[in-house]
């Protein structure tokens, strides 16, 4: 019988569940075997950690958070060390790696992962691996995809949090600033801030001043709204253009956090208002994913099944248009999908009264 690998690598996120749900029904009315690799490639590694996955296997996961395989974003293959820079997956490694492939008769392996591991996807295509790619980041930001499953549901919590901040701000007449996840690109602070009603939102991609933010809300406290809302994107630089980091490196990816605390500080300072932050942190990353984040990685799994079948390796699965469809994994890593300060979404931001603090 044929058989397909799949694995979850890099940062977990609502819908990769579906995922494997879409893949598993797929592939079985394929006449092909499905076996899931725990924790991302290192499941890979001998004697290999896996799970022949039958559709009765994935009865119930669709309404899962967080994967039934387990992820990592760090191990042996981790393709992001520091502030973004690459690194290869040693050639031993890959060798252990590939036995257990060859081993397990594996004709094509799905990859679900985000830049740095369809990066890691695409050394390892390169080396002739028969990968297939599905894009997953709750931060929506790689460029090939025009939306990720998992984004939907980050900004429903968002907003969430957004409504329930609205109400304790309004009755102490406070500052309420939030802290989003957002490492490059500030979507989910955009698409939040807006569906929860944000009077300000400060993005990775604009440049803001903490002296027109504070105006603005000395503005709006004169004309008689005595709280404001603030979403801060994780990734967003203070104005001395640093981005706010709240762990040392530790061998992966700088970890962000702290700008909504020092935001809070300083604006504290300036208008003069009682101000409080707030993380959301992973709480955007948990949970439920929504029925759209549902469906979308439904169809991605299918997808990646049907390129299995096709053998169309070295593509990852695509959303454009309301169409599922594929490009090629070189053409989507690398490559992020930023807001533009000039784009539609910030022009309508700004148009119903948003600060931007440019
Ligand atoms: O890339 C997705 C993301 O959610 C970022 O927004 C965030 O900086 C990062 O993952 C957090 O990763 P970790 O789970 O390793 O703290």
């Amino acid at each position: 019988m044929k058989r397909i690998g799949i694995l979850n690598s890099g940062g977990d996120c609502p819908g990769l569940n579906a995922v494997i749900h879409g893949v598993v029904g797929a592939a079985d009315q394929l006449g092909w075997e499905v076996i899931g690799f725990r924790d991302g490639f290192e499941g890979l590694l001998p004697p290999g950690d896996y799970a022949v996955l039958k559709p009765k296997d994935t009865i119930g996961i669709l309404k899962l958070g967080g994967t039934i395989l387990g992820t990592t974003n760090k191990g042996h293959f981790a393709a992001k060390v520091g502030k973004g820079d690459i690194a290869e997956v040693p050639p031993e490694i890959v060798a252990k790696a590939k036995r257990t492939m060859d081993q397990l008769g594996i004709s094509a392996l799905v990859v679900v992962g985000g830049d740095g591991s369809l990066t890691t996807g695409l050394q390892l295509y390169r080396e002739g691996w028969p990968i297939i790619g599905v894009p997953k980041t709750i931060d929506n930001d790689l460029s090939a995809t025009a939306f990720t499953f998992g984004f939907d549901s980050a900004v429903s919590t968002v907003v969430d949090g957004l409504d329930r901040l609205h109400t304790t701000g309004e009755s102490h007449k406070r500052v309420m600033i939030l802290e989003v996840m957002g490492r490059h690109a500030g979507w989910i602070a955009l698409w939040g801030g807006i569906a929860g009603g944000a009077h300000v939102i400060l993005l990775p991609e604009i440049p803001f001043s903490l002296e027109k933010v504070a105006e603005f809300i000395k503005t709006r406290d004169a004309q008689g709204h005595h709280s404001t809302l603030v979403v801060v994107a994780e990734g967003a630089k203070m104005p001395d253009g640093e981005i706010v980091t709240s762990h040392a490196n530790e061998g992966g990816e700088v970890r962000l956090g702290g700008i909504g605390e020092q935001v809070c500080a300083s604006l504290e300072k300036m208008t003069g208002k009682e101000s409080r932050a707030c993380t959301l942190g992973h709480l955007q990353r948990g949970g439920a994913p929504t029925s759209l984040d549902r469906i979308l990685g439904v169809r991605f799994g299918v997808m990646a099944a049907k390129l299995a079948e096709e053998g169309a390796f070295g593509r990852m699965v695509s959303y454009q248009s309301y169409h599922v469809d594929s490009v090629p994994i070189e053409e989507a890593v690398h490559q992020l999908r930023l807001v533009q300060p000039d784009g539609e979404l910030v022009l309508a931001a700004k148009a119903v009264g948003i600060c931007l603090g440019d």
